[in-house]
């Protein structure tokens, strides 16, 4: 895959490390148990988001929401199975978006070292390390915080290539001639992260007081070449493998976060929780694991109380691609093709009952578009629920499924798959849920939930 699919855009193309050990919890709070470890999740076009434009209009936003999505569905795609049919060349994706294909939704805001430094990176469930840009800098892009240094940081420590968490691939690149651990990421457009594997304290601020964790391995970017655009300090990966945050918290092995409303700039509730206190809730249903992605068992989609006609296994995953992610990273959401179709025919027919259809889709491919307003017009409409296995039933309303386009024009907020293609379920579908992820157990629990009463 790495070698034939040359594209402009952003893929992790190595992962260098196997195993780790396990970190305790240091909180400095006065309660005796230790307090949930919570960061507040910023949208990137929120308020609270140093990279929002605030002057921004709902078209604009909404054509950089669907513009970003197809650029996440075809890194994903080329990162899962086969490329998508959709161009990574179009000069319109690429404008001013470029930076985004990593899948820049949420921010999480937390320090790195000692004294405790501010780092804002993205949350990117399908990345598995945290790494962030250094000083001194061989090559850095300009970061919207002053870029961390590590000299500055006592608790700061570079891993020894013998360091039971050093054990890397291939053993040449891995290791320097001063017997330093390194790491290196290389995406698909040639850009590419590279540095010290590192340990240093990481700290966590909520609401409910500060937790350190002492000896967090993440990767100190000194390389850091091709990534245009790019604002924020870094990346959290909270993919499951062992560079992961998320697999050196503790024994749990458990994450989750909570969605609510992200067209609203100035939401505040968005959470994520790491280790132990996650929130795992609700509806369960198996995740697989694979290639670092978490994949879930769909069995259909219903449109009210009809079933849609959709052969069973066309989510199946293979080979060559397919199946059913869900990503933090897109938009929209994404289905197979002939699933999309019976979604769209059954939606069109209800729609059609009750609006007028744009005339011509604002733009190609938003295909199903109607004149009217999401929260005026679609009120009363039947939801639309995906059934994973498990009877896990996630639930849809009018505000999950559609986008409004510009003042008096919604969308379906669904891209059209490939006939092999992936399935994605996006952020847009995951609003007012809140997901937790046991990836002991591998599962994933899911419920409808107000993320205030979280804060
Ligand atoms: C990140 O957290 C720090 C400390 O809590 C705060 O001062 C800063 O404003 C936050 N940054 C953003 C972008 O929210
Ligand atoms: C980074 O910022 C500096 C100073 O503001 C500017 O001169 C330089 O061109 C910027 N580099 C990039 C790649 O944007
Ligand atoms: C990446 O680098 C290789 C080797 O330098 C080159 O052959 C290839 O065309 C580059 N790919 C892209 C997308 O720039
Ligand atoms: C989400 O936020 C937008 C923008 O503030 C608002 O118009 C809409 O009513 C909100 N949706 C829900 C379900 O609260």
């Amino acid at each position: 895959m790495e070698t034939t699919f040359a594209s402009s855009h952003s893929l992790f193309l190595f992962f260098f490390f196997t195993t780790f050990i396990s970190f305790s919890f240091a909180t400095t709070a006065s309660t005796t148990k230790p307090h949930r470890l919570a960061i507040k999740l910023i949208h990137r076009d929120s308020i609270f988001s140093p990279f929002s434009n605030p002057k921004a209009t709902i078209r604009e936003r909404a054509e950089r929401a669907f513009q970003t999505s197809i650029s996440r569905l075809a890194y994903l795609q080329a990162k899962t199975g086969r490329p998508s049919s959709y161009s990574f060349h179009s000069n319109d994706i690429q404008a001013g978006v470029i930076a985004d294909n990593e899948g820049i939704q949420f921010l999480a805001n937390f320090s790195i070292g000692t004294p405790p430094v501010q780092t804002l990176v993205t949350m990117a469930t399908g990345s598995d390390l945290l790494w962030v840009q250094c000083l001194p800098c061989t090559k850095c892009y300009n970061q919207s915080i002053p870029i961390f240094d590590p000299s500055k940081s006592s608790t700061y420590s570079i891993l020894s290539c013998d360091s039971p968490s050093c054990i890397i691939l291939p053993r040449d690149k891995a290791c320097d001639s001063s017997q330093h651990c390194n790491y290196e990421y290389r995406f698909i457009d040639n850009a590419s992260t590279k540095g010290n594997l590192a340990t240093d304290v990481l700290t966590f601020e909520s609401s409910k007081g500060t937790t350190t964790i002492p000896n967090m391995v993440f990767g100190c970017g000194h390389e850091n070449e091709g990534m245009t655009g790019r604002q924020e300090a870094g990346t959290l990966g909270l993919g499951y493998k062992e560079t992961s945050i998320v697999y050196q918290i503790g024994s749990d092995k458990k994450f989750s976060y909570c969605i609510g409303n992200i067209s609203d700039p100035s939401y505040a509730y968005n959470q994520l929780v790491l280790g132990s206190g996650a929130i795992i809730e609700g509806y369960s249903t198996p995740i697989e694991i694979y290639n670092g992605f978490y994949y879930l068992n769909l069995e259909g989609i219903s449109v009210g109380n009809e079933n849609l006609n959709i052969t069973p296994g066309i989510f199946d995953r293979t080979d060559s691609g397919g199946g059913v992610i869900i990503d933090s990273g897109m938009t929209y959401s994404a289905l197979q093709i002939d699933a999309y179709n019976a979604l769209s025919v059954a939606l069109e027919k209800l729609l059609d009952q009750i609006l007028e259809k744009a005339t011509a889709p604002p733009s190609e491919p938003f295909k199903l578009c109607y004149k009217g307003v999401v929260g005026r017009d679609l009120t009363g409409l039947p939801v639309v629920t995906f059934h994973f296995a498990d009877d896990a039933d996630m639930v849809l309303d009018e505000w999950s499924m559609f986008m409004q386009y510009n003042e008096d024009v919604f969308c379906m907020a669904v891209l059209q798959g490939d006939l092999d293609g992936l399935s994605v379920i996006g952020t847009m579908a995951q609003q007012y849920f809140n997901f937790g992820y046991d990836l002991v157990a591998k599962k994933l629990s899911f419920e409808v939930i107000d993320c205030e009463v979280l804060a």
